[in-house]
């Protein structure tokens, strides 16, 4: 029976073993060859050792190239070479899927991240994309394990919607309307009622509205799928197509927001750290040379904590020039964010106490009128990781900051039916999945950190 690379340890030396897989590199010095066999299970997957010895050998040497999927039977020996701890001596070896090396755009030289988006069909069997691909699912299941073990419930929130979350206005329209000649109302405008739902649908921005409404029956739930936007921003930082998780607390506020965003946080680091030791090793060697001191640091040191006011007084000390001026009141961009987290503190920070103009309205008002309760976890070389909120449960505030922010009520009154019926303080945060993946591979954009990246012009694949 087949077994994954992974599996395989020094208790199988000796025993007969079979694996599959796709060739990663072929040498062939005299009469025999060398094959490195990768199943995608572990980093460095497993050299093969096949001579004449070994059934099948002459008839398939010629087909025996980089990217050839094989199945190979054989003895698992004790490597003589200190790269590896054992290997695999074939007593056969047949070629199952055959890859002409003409043709195979992965040859052995190293390929730019641009030239592998192009081939994004075939990029996972690279070292690094193939690492990522692991680190990304170590991190998926720590995030379900971290929830679960702490009694939340997982909650799957609607991908199509009728409400913008965030307010910002950058959400995919679906339609089944024809585009190029809609049904119109009288007045002219295009009669939605026609269209699938009767109503404007869109790809959903966030699960959280959804979210809010199960935590107030199920204390605490967590979300973890897709979330799109149609923000144009040709960012290291930004797809059009994301996932996010997204957990909410009823009975909580933003204290306890902080501290299992911060927890969060570690959890995923200490568990790739203890599970991904290869991949982990590698990109610490060949992406991001800091890696490992960096995330040893991140778990062992507080996040530090500090409100929108200190952090602007820092920026406004900073003697670095900013391309974009600080006032209070400003967005903190991507070069203030980092500055924060990798120059002034370095290590992960926590903002909190935005001022109200520049957040979404379901964030809870400070008693100073200006700012509201919002979080945003900030991590070096990355900037925003998370953003979160203690949510508004006041009825009456809540239908005074949609007023002012000119939303229709009409849109949101399940939500303001929260408030009315059994109404909690809660908070809840949202982890942009992406880039956690960076932050954990030190992996520079994000075109890297998720398999088939969607942004601005690029739906391929
Ligand atoms: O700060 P955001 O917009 O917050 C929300 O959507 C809230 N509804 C979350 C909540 O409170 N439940 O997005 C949350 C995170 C960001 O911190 C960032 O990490 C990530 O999502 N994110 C993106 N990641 C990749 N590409 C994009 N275009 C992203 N936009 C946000
Ligand atoms: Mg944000």
């Amino acid at each position: 029976m087949r077994i994954k690379i992974k599996g395989l340890t020094s208790d199988h030396i000796g025993q007969a073993v079979t694996i599959k897989g796709w060739i990663r590199s072929v040498r062939s010095p005299k009469n025999f060859s060398f094959i490195v066999v990768n199943d995608g299970s572990n980093f460095g997957g497993l050299q093969v050792i096949a001579d004449e010895t070994t059934q099948n050998y002459l008839a398939v040497l010629a087909d025996l190239t980089t990217g050839a999927a094989v199945a190979v039977d054989g003895i698992l020996v004790k490597s003589p070479g200190t790269e590896q701890p054992f290997e695999l001596k074939a007593s056969s070896i047949e070629v199952v899927g055959l890859c002409p090396a003409d043709e195979y755009p992965l040859q052995k030289k190293g390929h730019t991240f641009e030239f592998l988006r192009t081939i994004a069909h075939l990029r996972s069997r690279t070292n690094t994309l193939g690492a990522m691909t692991r680190v990304r699912n170590a991190l998926a299941y720590a995030t379900h394990t971290f929830f679960q073990t702490r009694g939340f419930v997982y909650l799957n929130a609607p991908i199509l919607t009728a409400s913008d979350c965030e307010g910002a206005g950058q959400m995919f329209q679906v339609t089944t309307l024809p585009i190029d000649k809609p049904p119109r109302t009288d007045a002219g405008a295009v009669d939605f009622t026609q269209d699938f739902f009767g109503e404007p649908a869109f790809l959903t921005v966030s699960g959280q509205l959804n979210g809010e409404m199960y935590a107030l029956s199920h204390s605490d739930i967590y979300t973890f799928g897709p979330t799109f936007r149609a923000e144009n921003s040709n960012t290291s930082r930004h797809l059009a197509e994301f996932w996010m998780i997204e957990p909410e607390m009823a009975f909580a506020d933003l204290q306890d927001n902080m501290d299992v965003a911060e927890s969060y946080v570690k959890y995923m680091i200490d568990h790739v750290l203890k599970n991904c030791g290869d991949d982990m090793k590698f990109f610490n060697s060949f992406i991001d040379k800091g890696l490992l001191a960096r995330l040893e640091h991140v778990l062992s040191t507080p996040f530090q904590r500090v409100t929108y006011t200190e952090a602007v007084d820092i920026l406004l000390k900073a003697t670095k020039k900013f391309e974009y001026p600080v006032s209070w009141g400003c967005d903190l961009q991507s070069e203030h964010e980092r500055y924060l987290s990798e120059e002034h503190f370095k290590k992960p920070m926590i903002v909190t106490n935005y001022p109200k103009d520049i957040k979404a309205f379901y964030m809870r008002m400070n008693d100073d009128n200006k700012t509201v309760a919002a979080m945003d976890v900030l991590v070096p070389g990355i900037g925003e990781l998370i953003g979160g909120a203690q949510r508004e449960e006041r009825y009456d505030f809540l239908i005074e900051r949609m007023e002012q922010m000119g939303l229709a009520k009409e849109h949101y009154a399940a939500y303001l039916d929260l408030r009315k019926f059994g109404g909690v303080p809660h908070a809840g945060f949202g982890l942009g999945f992406e880039r956690m993946v960076q932050f954990a591979t030190g992996i520079e954009n994000i075109r890297e950190a998720i398999p088939f990246p969607r942004t601005p012009k690029h739906i391929e694949f």
